[in-house]
């Protein structure tokens, strides 16, 4: 009795701390995707699996998916989203949940998100949500899916007043990063998926000094420079070293800040102006193409702090031209709006937004720096 008196409207501390002991399969290069059946063998998956796809990419890749499943040991369903962003909405999410409750999907289960980033947002999301989390495999077939939105644990849907404001961080079992899957993507969308590689070339000798990735004998930017000097396609074998290179910075950045309280936020250059940009031009502009606009921003205005010189504005506004992406912000769109909606993004606190800013030289970036979000408008 005196013992519950004592404890009644007392305050308690507790300190409690916790390590997050993440393990994910990734496998990267022509034929990956053979591997599902080894991976969820290897942890265990139970019988019900989930393939969470869309039409342009289910028509060239689920009955493929599907044969390295035998019927025998997996009851496969599928579940096709639409196209684009238009998956990332909560109703989409409600669907996969109520797919999942009417066949009985327990903890042991899996999701495959079989597709590009959309897919791996929400395909994240529902799983990460459902029952607190299901076996998640990640099986991306866009370059920037591979090289970017199947990395690092991110998912989400997106709001009416903005995108990916609702997620979760839930790491995949596994990633299958296969180069043949992006033998049948548009063209436009190998290109915007350089968008992201080139983000990588310029965040490259910072990343390299804040985690474990060790940089190669020559730069990212000095080899994309090469890949985009002539025409290219998706087998090219200088692509495929790209994409590993990639893949292997996010996941030495993520290892290092899982939950984005620090270097993590490195790989945010360009997304905030990009995020307005997608936005604003109710998503004409792809994400890619809004990525490379806001790298080439981000560029500018570095120049006019006088954080860099001139000539690396040129080199990555020339990388950029020659890699078939966009570098200045489109004419019809307005510059008032997308300051709005850089005001709504997640990487505002109060009055300030935190960007990442290149400085010095191309490959080096301060990811602390605070704007006024009333100087918004100088990044535009
Ligand atoms: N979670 C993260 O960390 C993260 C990181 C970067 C981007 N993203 C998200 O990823 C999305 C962008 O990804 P994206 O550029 O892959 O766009 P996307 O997912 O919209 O795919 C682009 C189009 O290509 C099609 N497609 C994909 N692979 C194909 C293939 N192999 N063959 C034929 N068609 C194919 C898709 O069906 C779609 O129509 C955005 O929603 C973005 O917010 C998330």
């Amino acid at each position: 009795m005196r013992h519950k008196t004592r404890h009644r409207g007392t305050v308690i501390t507790m300190n409690w701390s916790t390590a997050l002991d993440v393990k994910t399969r990734v496998a990267v290069g022509s034929g990956a995707r053979q591997k599902l059946t080894n991976v969820l063998a290897q942890i265990g998956a139970g019988r019900r699996v989930l393939i969470v796809c869309q039409p342009s990419t289910a028509v060239h890749w689920l009955r493929d998916i599907m044969a390295t499943l035998p019927s025998e040991d997996f009851q496969v369903t599928t579940l096709e989203v639409p196209d684009g962003e238009n998956a990332k909405t909560s109703e989409w999410l409600l669907r996969i949940w109520e797919h999942l409750e009417a066949r009985g999907f327990d903890r042991q289960d899996t999701i495959v998100a079989l597709g590009g980033g959309a897919v791996m947002d929400l395909a994240g999301f529902a799983c990460s949500t459902y029952l607190r989390g299901l076996n998640l495999v990640l099986i991306p077939t866009s370059l920037l899916a591979q090289v970017d939105a199947a990395i690092g644990g991110k998912t989400a849907i997106n709001l009416p007043t903005g995108k990916n404001l609702a997620g979760t961080f839930f790491f995949p079992k596994a990633v299958l990063a296969d180069q043949e899957v992006l033998s049948t993507l548009p063209p436009k969308q190998l290109t915007c998926g350089l968008a992201e590689v080139i983000k990588y070339a310029l965040i490259e000798d910072t990343v390299a000094k804040g985690s474990d990735y060790e940089k190669g004998p020559r730069a990212l930017l000095d080899i994309i420079e090469d890949l985009v000097r002539d025409t290219y396609d998706y087998d090219d074998p200088t692509l495929a070293g790209l994409i590993t290179s990639c893949i292997k910075m996010k996941l030495f950045v993520v290892a290092r800040d899982p939950q984005e309280t620090g270097l993590r936020r490195i790989l945010n250059l360009g997304h905030t102006i990009a995020h307005g940009l997608e936005a604003e031009t109710s998503f004409d502009l792809s994400h890619g193409q809004a990525v490379a606009i806001g790298l080439a921003q981000m560029t500018k205005y570095a120049v006019g702090q006088k954080k860099l010189d001139k000539e690396s504005l040129e080199r990555v506004k020339e990388v950029l031209i020659r890699a078939e992406l966009p570098y200045e912000i489109p004419k019809g769109a307005s510059k008032d709006k997308i300051c709005q909606l850089m005001n709504a993004d997640k990487k505002r606190s109060g009055d300030k937004i935190k960007l990442v800013v290149p400085h010095t030289k191309l490959g080096t970036v301060d990811y602390e720096t605070l704007l006024p979000v009333s100087d918004l408008a100088k990044l535009l």
